[in-house]
Formats: C-alpha cells, sequence, structure tokens
C-alpha cells in the first residue's frame, strides 16, 4: 500500500479465564507495543487496540470450577489483566471488553447486516448433544480426535495440536468434556459463514497478494487450509453465554466468540474515538489506514481467514495489511499452561521484581518466538540482565555520567577538533534510526533489538579505544571531545530504546535533562543531539544485577509447581484383594524408637537399624538411605511391622519391617504417632 496516513494496530484480546503470562506477552503484547511506541514516536497516527475477551465456553467453565458466576469470573480476570498490562507499561490507547454495551451493539449490527444481506446459511443439522448434560456440545465442551492431525484431545472448534479449525461435528471419537459420555445427536438451528463462497477472495487476497511480505509461518497455513478446502463454519451456539443472536428464532442461542472477539476491536476502537473525539470509520473504513493484527499462532485461522470473510462480507471494512503471528514461548523447556499453573504470571512477576519490567521486555524481545518455538528460561533471563543491560547498557550510560558530572560537574563540554574515529562514530549512530526501523518494520523484533543493543555496544568500545579516564592526565582538550561524543551516543541510546525499554528510556532522558520530544528521525538529521554547556543530573543505576539467589527462588517456584502437578495427576492404585478380619489380625504392628542407624556397605538404598520395640531391640534393615541419613533419625518414632519372618538382605537378618509413605517430592516419609508414645504400642 501507500505511505498509509493512519495505523491500527490490535492485539489479540485475552480470555479472561485467568491471568497474563510471558507466553501471551512474548507472542502478542510486547510486539505489538514495541510497534505501535515505534510509529508513535516516528510521528504517525496510531490507535493502538485491545480489551477482554469475556465470551466463550472457558468462562462458564472456569466458574463452574471455581463455584462462582461467569460475571464473578470476567470481572477479576479482566481487573487483574488490566492493570497488569499499565503496570508493565503496555501502551494501549484502549483496553474494553466484550461484556460492554457498545461491543453488544457492534456485534449485533454486524451480524445483523451480513444476516440481511445474505451473507449466512441458515439450517437445521444434527449437532452433538450431551443428555445427561442438557447441553448441545461445541467447543470446549466437547473433545475428540482432529481429522486432520490425529491429535486425541482436540476441541470442537480447533485442534491446539495442529491449530485447524472445524465444526464440533467433525471430530472422531468425540466426548463430552463435562460428563465423559459419549455424545448423541440432535437437531438445532444455526447459522453458517459459507466460507466456501470466499475462497476465492481469500485466495486472491492471501495467496497472491500477500505471498512476500507475509511471514511465511502465517503464509504457509493460510495456504494449507485453502488448499484443503474450506467449509461452512457454524458461528452462533446454543449456549447462555455470549451476545445472543439478533435474529427472530434464535432465542437461547448466542455467537459464537470467534464471531464476536475480533469485532471487539472494532467496538473498544469506537469507545476511544468517543473519548479522544476521533472518528472511529477513518481507523476500519478508510483505505489509507494500515490495519495490522498481532496474534499468537493459534489464531491465525481466526485473523486470516474467518474475520476476513466477515469483513469482506459485510463490506463497509478495510482488511489486515499484516498479521505478524508469532510461534509460541516454552517456560523451561514445557509448555506453558494456564491450567497446569506452569508459567511465569505477570501480576506475580510485577510484584516479585518491582521497577524490572524492561528486563522481562527485553528478555521476552531478544529471545521472541518469532520463526520457531523458543524457550524462556530463568538463567537466560539473568545472563539477559547482567550481561547486556547491566554490562553494555548500564555500563556505558553509567560511565558517561559519572564521568561529564566529575570532570565537569555536569556540564556537557565544548568539543575541539573531531578526530576520523569520532567521526566514524557519530556517522554509525546516525544510521541507527533506519536499521532499527527497518527491522521493526518487517515485525523482526528480536533482531531490532540487538540492533539497539549494538548502538550501546559501539558506545562502550568508543570509550573502551579512547579512555577518557587516562586521556585526562594527559590532553584535557581531548577528553572534552570524547565526553561530546559519548553523550551523543547516550541521547541516541534514550531515544532509541524506548519502544524496547519505555521505563529505562523515561529514566534515561531524565538524568540527560534532555527533550523529550527529541524524535526518532532527529537522531539521523541532526548533527548534535544533546549542546555543549548543557546541564545533565546526577547518575542513576539504570539496571542492577540480579542475583543467583533470585534466579534459584524462581526455579523452585516452578518446581514446587511440578511436584503438585506430578501429586495431582498420581494415579491412586486401585485396592488389593479383600482379606478377612482374621487375615488382619494376623499382622502385629507396634511403635518402636530408631536407637542406632548405619548405612549397609556397598548400597545406596539401605540402612541398618537398631530399633526399641517395646518387646526388644531388634536390627531391621530399611530401604530408606535415599530419603533420610543415619544420624538425623536417631529418637526417631516408627511404625513396625514386627512379626513378619526374619529374612536375609545383604547378609543381614532383618527383624521386621518400617511402615513407609511417599511425599510430594518423591521421598519417604516415616508413619509415625503425632505424639510421642510408649514403644511397643499397638497399631491397629
Ligand atoms: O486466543 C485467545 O486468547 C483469544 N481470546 C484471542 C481473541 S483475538 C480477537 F479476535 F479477539
Ligand atoms: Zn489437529
Amino acid at each position: 500500500m501507500n505511505t498509509p496516513k493512519r495505523y491500527t494496530v490490535t492485539a489479540a484480546l485475552p480470555y479472561t479465564n485467568g491471568p497474563i503470562h510471558i507466553g501471551h506477552l512474548a507472542g502478542v503484547y510486547v510486539p505489538a507495543d514495541i510497534y505501535a511506541r515505534y510509529l508513535r514516536l516516528t510521528g504517525k497516527d496510531v490507535a493502538y487496540i485491545c480489551g477482554s475477551d469475556e465470551h466463550g465456553v472457558a468462562i462458564p467453565m472456569r466458574a463452574k470450577k471455581e463455584g462462582v458466576s461467569p460475571q464473578d469470573i470476567i470481572d477479576k480476570y479482566h481487573g487483574i489483566i488490566k492493570q497488569s498490562f499499565a503496570d508493565f507499561g503496555i501502551s494501549f490507547d484502549n483496553y474494553s471488553r466484550t461484556s460492554s454495551k457498545i461491543h453488544h451493539e457492534t456485534a449485533s449490527e454486524f451480524f445483523t447486516k451480513m444476516y440481511n444481506d445474505g451473507g449466512f446459511i441458515e439450517e437445521v443439522s444434527a449437532q452433538l448433544y450431551d443428555a445427561e448434560a442438557n447441553q448441545f456440545l461445541a467447543d470446549r465442551f466437547v473433545v475428540g480426535t482432529c481429522p486432520k492431525c490425529n491429535f486425541e484431545e482436540s476441541y470442537g472448534d480447533q485442534c491446539e495440536n495442529c491449530g485447524t479449525s472445524h465444526n464440533a461435528t467433525d471430530l472422531i471419537n468425540p466426548k463430552s468434556a463435562i460428563t465423559g459420555n459419549i455424545p448423541t445427536v440432535k437437531e438445532t438451528k444455526h447459522w453458517f459463514l459459507p466460507l466456501d463462497k470466499h475462497e476465492a477472495f481469500l485466495r486472491e487476497w492471501v495467496l497472491e497478494g500477500h505471498k512476500k511480505d507475509w511471514k511465511p509461518n502465517v503464509y504457509g497455513q493460510v495456504k494449507s487450509w485453502v488448499e484443503d478446502g474450506l467449509r461452512p463454519r457454524a458461528v452462533t451456539r446454543d449456549l447462555d453465554w455470549g451476545i445472543p443472536v439478533p435474529v427472530e428464532g434464535a432465542e437461547g442461542k448466542v455467537l459464537y466468540v470467534w464471531f464476536d472477539a475480533p469485532i471487539g476491536y472494532i467496538s473498544s476502537t469506537k469507545e476511544w474515538a468517543e473519548r479522544e473525539g476521533k472518528n472511529w470509520e477513518d481507523y476500519w473504513k478508510k483505505d489509507d489506514t494500515k490495519l495490522v493484527h498481532f496474534i499468537g499462532k493459534d489464531n491465525i485461522v481466526f485473523h486470516c481467514i474467518i474475520f476476513p470473510s466477515m469483513l469482506k462480507a459485510h463490506g463497509d471494512y478495510i482488511l489486515p495489511e499484516n498479521v505478524p503471528a508469532n510461534e509460541f514461548l516454552n517456560l523451561e523447556g514445557n509448555k506453558l499452561s494456564t491450567s497446569k499453573n506452569w508459567a511465569v504470571w505477570l501480576h506475580e512477576y510485577l510484584e516479585e521484581f518491582p521497577n524490572q519490567q524492561d528486563v522481562l521486555r527485553y528478555t521476552l524481545t531478544a529471545n521472541a518466538p518469532e520463526t520457531k518455538d523458543n524457550d524462556f528460561t530463568w538463567k537466560d533471563f539473568q545472563t539477559k540482565n547482567n550481561s547486556e543491560l547491566v554490562a553494555i547498557f548500564g555500563n556505558f550510560i553509567n560511565r558517561v555520567v559519572v564521568l561529564t558530572n566529575k570532570y565537569y560537574t555536569g556540564i556537557i563540554p565544548t568539543p575541539n577538533n573531531f578526530t576520523e574515529v569520532d567521526e566514524d562514530v557519530l556517522a554509525a549512530v546516525k544510521e541507527f534510526p533506519n536499521i532499527i526501523a527497518k527491522s521493526i518494520e518487517r515485525y523482526r523484533f528480536r533482531e531490532a533489538s540487538q540492533e539497539l543493543m549494538n548502538l550501546a555496544r559501539l558506545g562502550n568500545k568508543y570509550l573502551a579505544d579512547e579512555e577518557p579516564w587516562k586521556v585526562i592526565k594527559v590532553d584535557e582538550e581531548r577528553v572534552k571531545t570524547i565526553m561530546f561524543v559519548a553523550l551523543q551516543i547516550s541521547s541516541a541510546l534514550a531515544i532509541l530504546s524506548e519502544p524496547f525499554l519505555p521505563f529505562t528510556s523515561k529514566k534515561l532522558k531524565g538524568i540527560l535533562n534532555i527533550d523529550k520530544n527529541l524524535s526518532w528521525e532527529a537522531i539521523s538529521e541532526k548533527d548534535v543531539l544533546v549542546s555543549e554547556k548543557h546541564q545533565i543530573n546526577k547518575a542513576e543505576l539504570l539496571f542492577s544485577k540480579i542475583e543467583d539467589k533470585t534466579i534459584e527462588a524462581q526455579i523452585a517456584k516452578l518446581e514446587a509447581t511440578k511436584i503438585a502437578n506430578e501429586q495431582e495427576n498420581k494415579v491412586v492404585e486401585p485396592q488389593k484383594d479383600t482379606i478377612d478380619f482374621e487375615d488382619f489380625t494376623k499382622l502385629d504392628i507396634r511403635i518402636g524408637t530408631i536407637l542406632e542407624a548405619e548405612k549397609v556397605a556397598k548400597t545406596k538404598k539401605l540402612l541398618k537399624l537398631k530399633v526399641d520395640v517395646g518387646i526388644d531391640v531388634r536390627t531391621i534393615v530399611s530401604g530408606i538411605a535415599e530419603s533420610f541419613s543415619p544420624e538425623d533419625i536417631i529418637g526417631q518414632q516408627v511404625s513396625v511391622l514386627v512379626n513378619l519372618a526374619p529374612r536375609k538382605i545383604r547378609g543381614v537378618e532383618s527383624q521386621g519391617m518400617i511402615l513407609m509413605t511417599d511425599t510430594p517430592d518423591g521421598k519417604l516419609a516415616f508413619v509415625e504417632p503425632e505424639k510421642k508414645v510408649k514403644n511397643g504400642q499397638e497399631v491397629s
């Protein structure tokens, strides 16, 4: 397209069935925020739009699990999500919610216009039904085998494994997610979006029109789906949570969440425009507006096939220019999961790492899953902070600011003649806005963040080569020039870092006392960003080192989650064969006290114990050495099966057995009396 007049930048509306985690941030919100901030900095007219996605089956399901109403759930998570985004510096122009009146109206009008224009097929068909739950089964209410990739846990509307979207009736071996029953079928009326009729448009628009500018992962998926053949998709549901279908004869039915959610971008824009005195239609209906959707890869089908078909069928709207979907981020080698609590939650990070938003932003950008799935590790987070933000960016700025204050009481000195090195460095600085902009405009945020760090590297190298701290002893005039050049680099960093490290940029502008409105272009256009005689402020640390113990605490937190999950998933062994009471009474279990303990030589697991069981003091060999050290269990009361026939273990005769149980962390624990009792006390 020709140079756009304005930009509508959308970030996927998060579901309000859980808080935001680093996967959401890396996939969608951080790249979208960098893009929107960059556009604003370069003087563009931008609407950066988001909001909460509050319909769909996941909400009532979560509500049921927590024993509260769906409204309670959406209010709770909308609040947490909105606040954590704001605290993290995500600079949405508007953050709305799909339960709002304006959204219900906008979505209903959209549906009605398409309905009146004959944009749907109305059809009574047999749909999956759970008679016990008295509920039609669509979306997350039903799981089964994906007809495309054979993944056995596919949902009714989309397979999480291959991303394909399908109708619930396409699932092989469907099962109700509510009762586990095999569904029956029941007839019901629905409205279908005839995707097959939009195939020619999709081929021309995406397959021919965006072959070169869309990311290969996005283009490839769309191509494969279109070439597999598109079929009508139901856009209504038999549910009581959602936007009522606004036509006669549709009582008790709501819009499919993926029909209403993307319209949420439009209603959120309306809300913003009303507040800001703008015309929302300019941002959605004018050809000179560039619309860009930031999403995760599981949303590609909805943003590249279904929503564009809706926009096209409606007729009044522009289409997205690009949909730079990211792949997924994993955490310490495992898939992020809200239900398994396998995540770094944004609201917790903000509490545990106060004023360190930029560290997470930087780590997630430098390691963004742009072309393939990537892994977040706490160790890498620490390295990115300590070896890049602290050691390169922070160190350079600190040296410049400290020396300027030390040598010139913070007043920028008048430079003398520039050497060739100075000229080269100043010329190189002028290139950075273009280099970084090119990467951002191609949605390569990783690359862009590394270019920013290269500018800090350039500054560090310049200081290291020119050594003002040494030269000051022999040539004070030369140092004035060196510091002048270093201050120009620092100012460029303050401006160019804004999209990536907004908190740091603000702080640095404060330290350098520079014009907050210095633009991105100014760096290339102006010879001097901060002039001689300009007063800067005292040094403040931009970043601080993250210690090993902080990282270890986070890793331990994840370990605890893993153990809790394992415990929850642990299969309870089936009951053994029934025994008679007489059989039970044959067992003689007594409380005893361990008097002595030592390792059995050449074994890993065995301890030889002397136990006072009240009747006598006896030797027992027990496989507990991996859970206890001998010295720690002297005096421990234990339950002992005393009439077990003696047997030789590793040459030692064992005269009984200590009763043990497993603990969640895979160790053993004694079955012991809550209060100390007399040795020989019977357990029955
Ligand atoms: O996948 C998700 O989290 C969806 N809630 C995204 C919706 S994006 C848009 F269409 F609203
Ligand atoms: Zn699949």
